[in-house]
């Protein structure tokens, strides 16, 4: 998977610790700036369990005070102030879980936010090095979990130990021998939990195994599916889908029979302590050692002593799916990309339009060159047309000018400057560019075209597609320029999406253009206009293309023939065909024999 040597960073389900106070750490970052809402919320948390603490203790003074006593007047209060406790439990609880969710909302819009644009300054090579479905996860997946954490995790347990402690404490003052009778179930309790989440860490990393494998199948065969249909590969494909989609439900039936044991056994426990407070409560009270009032409340406060507790060993997995994909998510902005800017970028908003390849090297694998010492220079206006045959490394030449990848040894030079020297941006900026193969955004047809710069609307764009020779096809769509070309550009032909490609090296209007020819065969009157539109970008720019067509060959000033990774001959059309080497070889294969072109 690591194609280019990158570190594989952390692994998709290794579950370590619940608890990592470094990554913590770094998260609460992201905190930072809404820390006192997130103080509020602790606060409200604190006083929420205080209030519902109370509550059994109203309840006990009612009964101890007035109805034990048969004393009525001023019972109607107590009533009041029970109600009350109980609207206010309703109110705060409200308050509190609508800040939690909102704080953690606020905090993984900024963590996502932050992660794509990361994403956005990743060089190609890093991006190579992953799966797609990969990197999306880290900003949909472990952003979710970083939410829940950040939700109902840590605050949520702090409520849950405050209230745990607050009848303990309450349970001992009420009457220490009962307090420890009902304590016998605890470290029943903890066996349970302790069992629980052993077995279900296991089952819940093979769920997790599973899921992606299923997902990373679909996606495969879905983008595929034109492969899959015209191979007559359904019934495989189903069958294996089938297979993954068993292991997913068999882990799923394991859990489920976890959860389904778990539940009952702590109600169970708490219906044991029932019975145990039952006993013991009632023979101390036949003694007079516990009044009816505390009896009562015991019974409350031993109910809602088992929530805290099941909901604990929820949250641990929760803590630990949201530590594991803190420890990726953090990893993945660690990583800085290998191609930066320099930090005092030079002014290349006047570029002149002269090139030059000074000895270049290159290679994507370490020991495998795919350029060697490779020289050219372009004057401003010229055309120079590199072919050679497949693999011969003409496309990379396109991306390490581009800065795409970063040369093994030598420079590039743009008016007589290192690229390195220019900022990216500004460097992409000053070519046109039209690939082999066009990629298309899913939006409308001016949308690819001006790529949302305002100022390319208009006549800039009407101009621009006239000018590329689209105008024609594009006034027959139904919505014209606002027809959406599907992904990736899938509603239109070929032909077109290279059309489109063209009108939007036209509307950026760049002074130096790289063009990247379509191997792929179009129509004859297609390629008519594919061609006379190149014509008019190509005018008054410096151009490097990566030639198929042998009327660009012709027209180029020059002509750099590339086999494996060197330049082997230079020259004219005329040139080289009366050198009768590897230039002439090829233009008899490519074109002599069709008479293409
Ligand atoms: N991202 C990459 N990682 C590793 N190797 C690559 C990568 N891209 C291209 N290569 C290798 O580099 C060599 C040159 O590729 P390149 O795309 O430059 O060829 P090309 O001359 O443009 O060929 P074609 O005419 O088929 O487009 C090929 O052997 C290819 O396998
Ligand atoms: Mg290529």
């Amino acid at each position: 998977m690591s194609k280019s040597g990158y570190k594989p960073g952390p692994d998709d389900d290794v579950m370590g610790q619940a608890y990592d106070a470094r990554l913590m750490g770094r998260l609460l970052e992201f905190v930072k700036p809404i820390k006192y809402y997130v103080i509020l919320s602790v606060l409200l948390l604190l006083v929420t369990v205080a209030v519902e603490l109370a509550g059994p203790l109203v309840l006990k003074h009612g009964i101890d005070n007035y109805i034990a006593i048969k004393q009525i007047d001023g019972l109607g209060l107590i009533a009041l102030i029970f109600i009350g406790l109980i609207i206010l439990t309703f109110i705060l609880r409200f308050v509190q879980t609508y800040l939690m969710q909102w704080i953690g909302q606020t905090v993984i819009f900024d963590l996502r936010t932050k992660l794509f644009k990361h994403l956005l300054k990743q060089d190609i090579k890093f991006i190579d090095s992953r799966p797609v479905g990969w990197l999306m996860t880290r900003v949909t997946n472990d952003v979710q979990n970083l939410f829940e954490l950040l939700s109902s995790g840590i605050v949520a347990i702090f409520g849950d130990l405050f209230m745990l402690l607050g009848i303990l404490v309450v349970l001992l003052v009420l009457n220490v021998k009962l307090a420890l009778v009902t304590f016998i179930v605890v470290p029943l309790i903890f066996g349970a939990v302790i069992a629980f989440r052993k077995k279900v860490r296991v089952t819940f990393r093979t769920i997790r195994e599973a899921l992606a494998q299923l997902n990373g199948h679909m996606q495969e065969n879905i983008s595929g599916i034109r492969t899959v249909q015209l191979f007559v590969r359904e019934n495989e494909t189903l069958k294996e889908f089938r297979i993954r989609s068993e292991v997913f439900r068999n882990a799923y039936k394991k859990a489920i029979r976890y959860f389904a044991l778990f539940f009952p056994a702590i109600s169970f426990l708490s219906v044991l302590a029932t019975a145990l407070i039952l006993l013991a409560g009632g023979l101390m009270i036949k003694e007079d050692a516990l009044t009816w009032g505390a009896f009562i409340a015991f019974l409350q406060y031993s109910e809602r002593f088992f929530r805290p507790i099941r909901d604990l060993s929820e949250k641990y997995n929760t803590m630990q799916a949201a530590m594991a994909a803190a420890e990726r998510v953090f990893w993945l902005l660690d990583t800085k990309p290998d191609i930066a800017d320099p930090e005092h970028p030079e002014d290349n908003s006047k570029v002149k339009g002269n090139v030059e390849f000074d000895d270049v090297g290159f290679e994507y694998k370490s020991g495998e060159p795919i350029l060697k010492n490779v020289s050219f220079k372009i004057e401003p206006g010229e055309t120079v047309a590199v072919v050679g045959a497949t693999g011969a490394g003409k496309t990379t030449l396109i991306s390490l000018l581009l800065r795409f990848w970063e040369t093994t040894s030598g420079r590039i030079l743009l008016d007589g400057k290192d690229i390195r020297e220019f900022g990216q941006h500004d460097l992409r900026r000053s070519f046109g560019v039209v690939l082999q193969d066009v990629f298309l955004f899913s939006g409308s047809i001016a949308e690819n075209v001006t790529l949302g710069e305002a100022d390319r609307h208009g006549e800039v764009l009407d101009k621009a597609l006239e000018q590329a020779n689209a105008l024609d096809f594009v006034k027959e769509l139904s919505e014209g320029v606002n027809e959406p070309v599907g992904e990736r550009g899938a509603r239109l032909s070929g032909g077109q999406k290279q059309l489109i490609a063209i009108a939007r090296a036209l509307a950026a209007n760049p002074p130096l253009l790289l063009l990247d020819e379509a191997t792929a065969a179009v129509d004859t009157e297609t390629e008519h206009h594919i061609q006379e539109a190149l014509d008019r970008l190509m005018r008054g720019r410096t151009t490097l293309v990566v030639a198929h067509r042998l009327s660009t060959i012709r027209n180029a000033n020059r002509i750099i023939v590339l086999h494996k990774g060197m330049i082997q001959e230079t020259g004219t059309h005329a040139e080289l065909i009366k050198q009768d080497g590897i230039y002439a070889k090829l233009h008899k294969l490519q074109f002599a024999e069709n008479g293409k072109g």
